[in-house]
């Protein structure tokens, strides 16, 4: 039975101003999935480790619901084991469920001698992902599969671009002990954004996606600020503008939302800034006993075979 292992990078959603259009992967985190080919028709879960409340039933999973979109439009039977390492903890922002979808479906698609691009391979993955937001959005899976910093320029027809980052490009970004589910998240957002918002949030998405191009730290610093969710998804993080305040004050060039939350991530011109922030960081949690804290790259490379 052939058998392929795979890792899959967490993501920044969002990047701040970028709602649902703008992903970063980023090597701090990432799942490993093992898929091995059975004798049966079924997709079958065989063990999740690192994340207790993930679901173990195929019809309820990530993995297998963005698989199984798959399977169906091949016509294939072919039946699978899956064994899901997660290192990206669900309801963290770290874009948990986008690696586990883009893990899933890539990985069969290795099995199956490669009939879908990567670039194909992300309806498949949006599937699985709607299973934890219920709006299709691809700024997690588009990262996760692609590497790098994606636009969605269009979801229907998809259209992604990729677009370089600076090399002295670091993240420092902490999440505290809460969960927020994006679904519960996106609902909070209402429907509407007055035009003056609108019109500042246009220069940010622009200012950041310029910034990334000719690689100007403090420009993308400054376009990731955010008028549509962070007023509003903020309230739902502890200390949020302490963080921010502090984060800004010891040398990041913005900060942000890193997804729905509660993760947060701090733009920094090297890593020596990213250690002075996240020096902050612990200081503005050190109650927070199960605080996770990382300095990190964007991962260039997306979702790849292992060993
Ligand atoms: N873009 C989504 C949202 C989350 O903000 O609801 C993706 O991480």
């Amino acid at each position: 039975m052939r058998k392929v292992k795979v890792f899959a990078p967490g993501s920044i959603g969002n990047v701040g101003s970028g709602f649902d259009v703008f992903g970063l992967a980023i090597k701090a985190v990432g799942d490993i999935l093992e898929v091995k080919e059975n004798n049966t028709n079924e997709l079958k879960i065989i063990g999740i480790e690192g994340d207790n409340g993930i679901p173990t039933n195929p019809e309820k999973n990530i993995v297998t619901i963005g698989v199984k979109a798959m399977l169906v439009a091949l016509g294939s039977k072919q039946g699978y084991d899956f064994l899901i390492k997660k290192g990206v903890l669900a309801g963290s922002g770290l874009g948990s469920s986008g690696s586990s979808a883009t893990a899933g479906v890539f990985a069969v698609n290795e099995l199956l001698g490669r009939p879908y691009t990567r670039e194909e391979l992300l309806s498949f993955a949006a599937i699985g992902e709607m299973q934890a937001s219920f709006i299709p959005h691809y700024d997690n899976v588009a990262p996760s599969m692609l590497g790098g910093f994606t636009v969605v320029r269009s979801d229907d027809p998809l259209e992604i671009l990729k677009v370089d980052v600076p090399g002295n490009l670091y993240l420092a970004m902490v999440r505290p002990n809460v969960m927020i589910k994006t679904k519960e998240a996106k609902k909070m957002l209402g429907t509407t954004m007055s035009i003056s918002n609108a019109v500042h949030q246009f220069g940010n998405i622009a200012g950041l996606a310029i910034g990334m191009q000719t690689n100007d730290i403090p420009l993308i610093g400054r376009s990731v600020a955010d008028f549509l969710a962070e007023p509003v998804r903020s309230q739902l993080i502890p200390k949020y503008s302490v963080a921010k305040e502090r984060a800004l004050k010891a040398g990041a060039a913005g900060f942000n939302i890193s997804g729905s939350g509660p993760a947060m991530f701090a733009i920094c011109d090297g890593k020596a800034v990213a250690e002075n922030v996240i020096e902050v960081l612990k200081e503005v949690y050190k109650e927070d006993d199960k605080a996770n804290y990382y300095i990190t790259k964007p991962d260039l490379l997306g979702t790849r075979v292992i060993d």
